[in-house]
């Protein structure tokens, strides 16, 4: 599964323009702070201004913009605005997540509009995001994307249902783009992150055990980055991808131990 790509690891004769979707918190904040401590120009793109620009009072010359994921023109309006002042992309990564519990067992039918905006902020926002910043990262000499998935699309949460789904289409789509792409300057990586200490939990019942240490996660995940591989697969993530393969009736008793 890790293939190693040509991507180079000292692009300093390049500007690096990284673009966050998802900014406001946990993983996307936590990127955006290490990419702008080590002199990349950060666009952190969210749907709420006044957490964008607390973020970018913090860390001056990252830029704020808002981009709702599930508004096509919302992501129309910033791909523009982005364009007009930066002369490409070189990193996107594509975070911006919601996770709800969904109980398909129960008498109270789950509603569909939650269903919908789970599949739009975790596919169907990814999808259209990175379609419209492929031309600003066909500019760059060398570009990546970087699709946040989770080791819950290889083996499923069952109390999060659809985004467990959405987590495996993203996975699905991510080997589609990449070898779609495999002849262009852009790289398209997965990073498989296992369960992190991030308020993405703030709907389930109880936080989940074994959680990650945000700053832990954060360096290993900008360690993958910088290794250039395609697949970063951290912790649970990477027992997840192998578990499903080898052993996939246990890694769904382990992963949904507490419902058994
Ligand atoms: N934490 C984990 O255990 C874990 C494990 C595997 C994968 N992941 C994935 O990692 C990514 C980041 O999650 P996190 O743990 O950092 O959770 P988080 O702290 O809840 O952050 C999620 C971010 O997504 C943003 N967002 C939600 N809907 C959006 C929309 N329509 N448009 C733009 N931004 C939107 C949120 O913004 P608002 O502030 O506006 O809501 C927030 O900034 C997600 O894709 C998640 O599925 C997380």
């Amino acid at each position: 599964m890790i293939r190693r790509r040509n991507y180079p690891r000292r692009r300093h004769l390049v500007e690096e323009v990284v673009l966050i979707t998802g900014a406001t918190s946990g993983i996307g904040a936590g990127l955006a702070i290490r990419f702008h401590a080590r002199g990349a120009h950060v666009i952190i793109t969210g749907r709420n201004l006044s957490r964008l620009n607390a973020l970018a009072a913090e860390h001056p010359g990252m830029t704020p913009t808002i981009m709702d994921v599930v508004e096509p023109e919302s992501v129309r309006r910033a791909m523009d605005k982005i364009a007009a002042s930066n002369p490409h992309i070189t990193t996107l990564i594509n975070n911006a997540g919601i996770q709800r519990p969904l109980d398909f067992s129960s008498h109270v039918r789950p509603v569909i509009a939650d269903i919908a905006d789970e599949v739009a902020t975790n596919f169907t926002g990814l999808v259209d995001v990175t379609s419209a910043a492929l031309p600003l990262l066909h500019r760059a000499p060398y570009a990546r994307v970087v699709h946040v998935s989770s080791g819950l699309g290889f083996v499923p949460l069952t109390g999060a249902p659809v985004y467990s789904a959405t987590k495996a289409a993203v996975h699905s789509f991510t080997i589609s783009l990449r070898h779609q792409l495999r002849h262009s300057n852009i790289g398209v990586v997965e990073l498989i992150p296992p369960v992190v200490d991030t308020p993405l939990h703030r709907a389930m019942s109880a936080a989940p055990p074994m959680a990650m240490p945000l700053e832990k996660f954060l360096d290993r995940t900008m360690a993958g980055l910088d290794s250039g591989r395609d697949d970063i697969a951290i912790g649970l993530g990477r027992m997840s991808v192998i578990g499903s393969r080898l052993a996939p009736s246990i890694l769904l008793k382990l992963i949904n131990r507490d419902t058994h």
